[in-house]
C-alpha cells in the first residue's frame, strides 16, 4: 500500500532565468504538495537543475567559464526565484551530481544486463572547423520537404516534417556556418523497440497513469514504431562519461529524469537515510506513488522511454504523468518582443508573486488545455477575489472586533462537533457554518486530485458566506443594543476567514499565514474536522493582508521585460533554447539577412595619404567592459612596444570580453588618443559591419605584434 506520494516537477535546464511560462507548473505542483502534506499525507516535493548537454557546454564555452561554473550560477538563481514564489521543493538537486552519476551507472549496468543495450556504428554530421559531432539542433539547412530555408538538423518548424540531418539541403554547422561531413560514430542503443518493452508499453499506457488524450497519442507513437533510443553523445559533452568507453558520454535525457531518483536519495540522505535505503524506498517499494508533472512538450521522453528505463531497472513506475498545458498571456504564446516573455524575477520585482499564485490556483485543471494569463483578468481578479472578497472579511471582522469589542471572540450559538452535520437549508448560522464545512470537504477533494481550480471555486464561496452575512447581521447596527450579539457575528465571520486560511495555504501561504496571526492562531493542519472551534480568545494584532494592484504594476513588468530581453539578445549568457540555431560563427549574433544600403564612396585619396595611417597588428592581451557602458571595451593590446597600449573599443554589443582575448587585430595605431567615457584610447581596433552585424577584422596566422597592414 502506497504510503508516500513523491511528486516530480520537470528539471528546468540550468541555462537560463526562470520565467513565468516554468512557473505554471512548479507553483501548481507546489501547491498540491503542499495541500497533501497539509491533509496529513506523507508527500514530497522533487526537482533539481538539469546541467547537461551541448548547449549548457558552449553557452559556457561562449563565456569563457567551466560550465559548472554556469550551472551553478543559474543553480543560485533558481533557489533565489523558487524562493521568491514560495515553490518549496524538499529537495532541489543538480543532475551533475555524484549520487547521480551513481545512479546512471547503476540502471546502465542493469540495462546491459537485460540485454537491451547495443553498441552500433552510424553516421555522425562533424564539423571540420569546431571539431565535433553536431546535435540535430546544431545543424541547419533547406527543409527536404517544403524547400523552407535555415531549418533546424530534425524537424521543419514551418511544415512540421521529421527527417534525419541527411536529407537535410544544403546542411551548415550552425556554429560556424561551414558544411559539415558524415563521419562515421558508434554509439549506445537502448532497445525499446524489443517486443517485450512495446508489450510493456502497450499495457502500462492503459494503466490509468495517463490522461485519456494523452495515452491515446501515446499509443499512436507506439503503433506507429518505436525507434531504438540512442543514449550517448560523442564528446566533447557536458555529462557524465560512459564506463569503459572513452570520449563517450550519456545523453543528458537519459541522466535527467534520473536526477529525480538522485534528487530524492539526497532528500533521503538528510533524513538519515544510506543511499541504499533511500534508492529501495523510494524507488524500489510499493511504498511510494510517483508522479511526474510536465508540460506537454516533453510528453514523449516521460511516457516511453522513461517508463521503459524504469521497467528494465525493475524501479517504481510512475502512478501518474500528469500533463499540463502551455502559458499564453492574452491568448498568445509568450513574446519577446511584446515583453511578455516575463521572467520570474522581473514580475516578483513588481506584482507579489501570491498574486500570481492566487490567479493561476484559478485557472488550474485536470486537462492539459493552455493557460492563459490575460492582464486584465488577473488585475480583475486578484483585487475581486483575493483583496475584495477574502482579505476584505479578514479585516472587517477583525478591525471591529479590535475596535468595538475588546479584540475579543466569543461563543457561538451551536457546538463545533454540530457543524459537521448536513446543511438545513434553514438560514440559521448553523446551517451557514455545515455550507462552510461542506465547501471545505469539497475543496480537500479537489485538492486531492489535484483540481486546484474547483478548490479556489469552493473558497471563494466559503469566502461569500462570511461576507454575506456580516452584510446581512450587520455587527455595527447590533452593537448599539446588543453587543454581545455583535461580538457573535464577528466570531462567526472570524471561524469563515479561519477557514480560508486553512485552506489557502497551499496557494498563498503569505497571506494565509498571516491571516491566521491576524485570527490569534497559528494553523498546521487542513481539515474540515477542525472548522468552527475558535472562540473566547483574543485575536492578534492588526495587520493589511494584501494591498489591490494596479494595472499600472503589470505594464512595469512588461516594459521591464522588453528591456530585460533586449539586452540579453546581445548578452548571450541567458540565451537557453535553441541557442545556436540563432547564433553566427562562435557565438555570436547572426549577421543580418536584411539588405543594406551601400554608402556612396568618398572622394579619392592619394597612396601618400593612406600611408599616414599606421596600421599595425596587435594581440589583444585582456579586455574587459567599461563600466555602465553596453558597448564599450576597454582592451590591452601589444603592438610590440614596451608595454600594451590600452584601446577603448565599442564592440562590446556583440563581443564578450574574453572572446577577444589572444586574438590578432589590426589598430591604427597613429591615431591621436583619445578620451571615451573618461577613459583613454591611445589607438582604434578595425572592424567591419555595424549594429548586430559588426565583425572585428582579425589576422588569421600568428603575425608578430607590430608587424605592419598594407
Ligand atoms: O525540457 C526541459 O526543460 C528539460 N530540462 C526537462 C527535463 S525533465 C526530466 F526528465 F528530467
Ligand atoms: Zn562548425
Amino acid at each position: 500500500m502506497s504510503s508516500r506520494t513523491l511528486l516530480t516537477a520537470a528539471l528546468p535546464y540550468a541555462n537560463g532565468s526562470l520565467h513565468l511560462g516554468h512557473l505554471v507548473e512548479y507553483c501548481q505542483a507546489d501547491m498540491y504538495v503542499r495541500a497533501l502534506k497539509r491533509m496529513g499525507r506523507d508527500a514530497l516535493y522533487i526537482c533539481a537543475d538539469d546541467t547537461h548537454g551541448t548547449p549548457i557546454e558552449l553557452n559556457a564555452q561562449r563565456q569563457g567559464i567551466e560550465p559548472l561554473a554556469l550551472v551553478s550560477r543559474y543553480h543560485d538563481e533558481h533557489k533565489r526565484d523558487f524562493a521568491r514564489f514560495d515553490v518549496a521543493f524538499d529537495n532541489f538537486g543538480l543532475t551533475h551530481s555524484d549520487i547521480n552519476r551513481a545512479v546512471v551507472e547503476r540502471i546502465y549496468a542493469e540495462l546491459g544486463k537485460k540485454g537491451l543495450l547495443e553498441d552500433r556504428e552510424m553516421d555522425g554530421i562533424w564539423c571540420e572547423v569546431d571539431k565535433r559531432f553536431l546535435p540535430d539542433r546544431f545543424i541547419r539547412g533547406t527543409c527536404p520537404v517544403c524547400a523552407s530555408a535555415d531549418q533546424y538538423g530534425d524537424v521543419c518548424e514551418v511544415c512540421g516534417s521529421t527527417y534525419t540531418p541527411q536529407e537535410l539541403k544544403a546542411p551548415r554547422c550552425a556554429l560556424c556556418g561551414t558544411t559539415p561531413v558524415v563521419k562515421k560514430t558508434t554509439h549506445v542503443f537502448f532497445k525499446i523497440s524489443r517486443d517485450d518493452m512495446v508489450g510493456f508499453l502497450r499495457k502500462w499506457i492503459d494503466s490509468g497513469s495517463l490522461q485519456q488524450d494523452v495515452a491515446n497519442y501515446v499509443r499512436n507513437w507506439i503503433e506507429g514504431g518505436l525507434k531504438d533510443w540512442c543514449i550517448t553523445r560523442d564528446g566533447p559533452y557536458f555529462g557524465f562519461g560512459v564506463p569503459n568507453k572513452p570520449g563517450k558520454f550519456f545523453y543528458v535525457w537519459l541522466d535527467a529524469p534520473i536526477g529525480y531518483i538522485a534528487s530524492s536519495i539526497e532528500w533521503g540522505q538528510r533524513q538519515g537515510m544510506s543511499f541504499d535505503d533511500a534508492f529501495n524506498t523510494l524507488w524500489r517499494s510499493s511504498s511510494t506513488r510517483v508522479e511526474h508533472l510536465i508540460g506537454k512538450d516533453i510528453v514523449y521522453f516521460h511516457t516511453l522511454f522513461w517508463p521503459a528505463v524504469l521497467h528494465a531497472a525493475e524501479l517504481t513506475l510512475p502512478s501518474k504523468v500528469h500533463v499540463h498545458g502551455m502559458l499564453t498571456i492574452d491568448g498568445e504564446k509568450m513574446s519577446k518582443s511584446r515583453g511578455t516573455f516575463i521572467n520570474a524575477a522581473t514580475f516578483a520585482d513588481h506584482v507579489d508573486p501570491q498574486a500570481l499564485r492566487y490567479y493561476y490556483a484559478c485557472k488550474y485543471g485536470a486537462a492539459s488545455d493552455d493557460l492563459d494569463l490575460s492582464f486584465d483578468d488577473f488585475v480583475l481578479r486578484v483585487n475581486g477575489e483575493l483583496v475584495n472578497k477574502h482579505a476584505n472579511l479578514f479585516s472587517r471582522c477583525t478591525q471591529f472586533l479590535t475596535q468595538k469589542l475588546d479584540g475579543k471572540l466569543g461563543d457561538l450559538p451551536f457546538g463545533a462537533k454540530e457543524a459537521q452535520g448536513e446543511p438545513s437549508g434553514d438560514g440559521s448560522l448553523l446551517d451557514q457554518a455545515r455550507r462552510v464545512v461542506q465547501s471545505a470537504r469539497k475543496a480537500e477533494q479537489f485538492f486531492a486530485n489535484r483540481e486546484l481550480g474547483q478548490a479556489m471555486r469552493e473558497l471563494s464561496a466559503i469566502a461569500d458566506i462570511g461576507n454575506e452575512y456580516m452584510q446581512s447581521a450587520k455587527p455595527w447596527d447590533q452593537l448599539k443594543t446588543d453587543p454581545e450579539k455583535a461580538r457573535e457575528t464577528c466570531t462567526f465571520a472570524a471561524n469563515v476567514c479561519h477557514a480560508l486560511a486553512m485552506y489557502l495555504w497551499p496557494v498563498v501561504p503569505r497571506f494565509s499565514e498571516a491571516g491566521a496571526a491576524l485570527l490569534g492562531s497559528t494553523i498546521d493542519r487542513m481539515s474540515s474536522e477542525l472548522l468552527f472551534a475558535e472562540r473566547k480568545r483574543p485575536i492578534g494584532p492588526q495587520q493589511r493582508l494584501f494591498e489591490r494592484i494596479d494595472r499600472a504594476q503589470v505594464d512595469k513588468v512588461v516594459e521591464a521585460s522588453k528591456q530585460t530581453m533586449a539586452v540579453a539578445s546581445t548578452d548571450k549568457t541567458t540565451s537557453t533554447a535553441k541557442p545556436a540555431a540563432a547564433q553566427g560563427a562562435k557565438g555570436l549574433p547572426p549577421v543580418s539577412a536584411a539588405p543594406i544600403t551601400v554608402a556612396p564612396l568618398k572622394e579619392t585619396v592619394a597612396y601618400t595619404d593612406f600611408e599616414k595611417l599606421d596600421l599595425r597588428v596587435g594581440l589583444v592581451t585582456a579586455a574587459e567592459r567599461v563600466p555602465k557602458s553596453k558597448k564599450l571595451l576597454k582592451l590591452m593590446v601589444d603592438l610590440g612596444e614596451e608595454k600594451p597600449r590600452q584601446i577603448v573599443a565599442g564592440l562590446g554589443a556583440v563581443y564578450e570580453p574574453e572572446m577577444l582575448v589572444d586574438t590578432r587585430v589590426i589598430v591604427v595605431a597613429n591615431l591621436a588618443p583619445a578620451k571615451l567615457m573618461g577613459i583613454e584610447s591611445q589607438g582604434m581596433v578595425l572592424a567591419g559591419g555595424e549594429g548586430e552585424s559588426l565583425s572585428v577584422l582579425r589576422i588569421d596566422r600568428d603575425l608578430k605584434p607590430g608587424s605592419g597592414v598594407r
